[in-house]
């Protein structure tokens, strides 16, 4: 029911704020002022490339113990500490999906574009979430069936898709895994993409991408590999702005595709894609 839907909603917003504002203020502790040198608590994950830092882990940890008091028979899936009892199972049905910091290298060099993405998910299917942009405060929420909204200093501003309609006049925003051999085939699509269309974007964090398609900031946005924490919050709101949206069905590892675009652009830029060859899964 909507009110059941509106609480999700409500609960992923507060959490993901409270979270936003911790980090916000323990990057300058861990990073010190711009220039101030090495980036020293910066730890690798998957490659050399992909960074993990004291402020993705507790971030995590700060939202995995509100979710735990608000939400008590509820299961949990984040990027840095994985699942509970492994499966992501609870009797609530609700699992929730978060990245604790999405757009790490982003936030580690200072550059403004990186987000704490919660999502509560039923049966495999998104029903509410929210993205917080952590330098802004932007809070991106929705709810299924009830919109998607932008809140921004005490405004909350429902959001909607541009009306494009020629896929040559879109704006396309993209990210490049970690893994340095499927990079080497999502450049070639961008290659093959940037002629054919207005621009290209490398915002940096997915889950903003996401946001961007549903505020109207880009047309598009398309990424191989990205894990469910990535897409789980974004895409429902990129949805619920009009977006058509796919996700992948794994958990990033095989490299499906993950596309929102413009109601009025979708079904001709899915072709676009399927020329390029971009709608094949990419492997490691
Ligand atoms: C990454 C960002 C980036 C995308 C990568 C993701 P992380 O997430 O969303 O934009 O291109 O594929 O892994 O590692 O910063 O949480």
């Amino acid at each position: 029911p909507e009110s059941e839907l509106s609480a999700l909603r409500d609960v992923a917003v507060t959490v993901a704020r409270e979270a936003a504002s911790y980090v916000r203020v323990r990057r300058v502790e861990l990073f010190g002022p711009p220039g101030s040198g090495e980036a020293a608590s910066v730890g690798t994950k998957s490659t050399v490339t992909d960074p993990v830092t004291a402020a993705d882990t507790e971030s995590e940890e700060l939202i995995r113990r509100r979710l735990t008091e608000l939400r008590p028979g509820d299961a949990f899936l984040g990027e840095e500490t994985g699942a509970d009892g492994g499966t992501a199972t609870a009797a609530s049905g609700v699992v929730w999906v978060v990245d604790p910091i999405d757009g790490t290298v982003n936030f580690v060099y200072g550059l403004p574009a990186s987000a704490v993405s919660v999502a509560a998910r039923v049966d495999g299917r998104s029903v509410a979430g929210a993205v917080v942009d952590i330098a802004s405060g932007e809070t991106f929420s929705a709810a299924e069936g009830l919109g998607a909204h932008l809140d921004v200093d005490g405004t909350r501003v429902p959001l909607r898709c541009n009306p494009v309609t020629d896929p040559r006049l879109a704006l396309v925003a993209t990210g490049f895994s970690y893994s340095p051999a499927r990079r080497a085939r999502q450049g070639e699509l961008v290659a093959a993409l940037l002629p054919r269309v207005r621009d290209i974007r490398r915002v940096g964090a997915a889950a903003l991408d996401l946001c961007m398609v549903a505020a109207g900031r880009v047309d598009a946005h398309y990424e191989h590999g990205l894990g469910p924490w990535d897409w789980a919050a974004g895409a429902l709101v990129a949805a619920e702005a009009g977006a058509v949206v796919r996700v992948p069905s794994g958990t990033g590892d095989d490299g499906e595709l993950t596309v929102a675009a413009a109601p009025g652009i979708a079904a001709d830029f899915e072709t676009l894609l399927a020329e390029i060859g971009a709608l094949d899964a990419i492997p490691n």
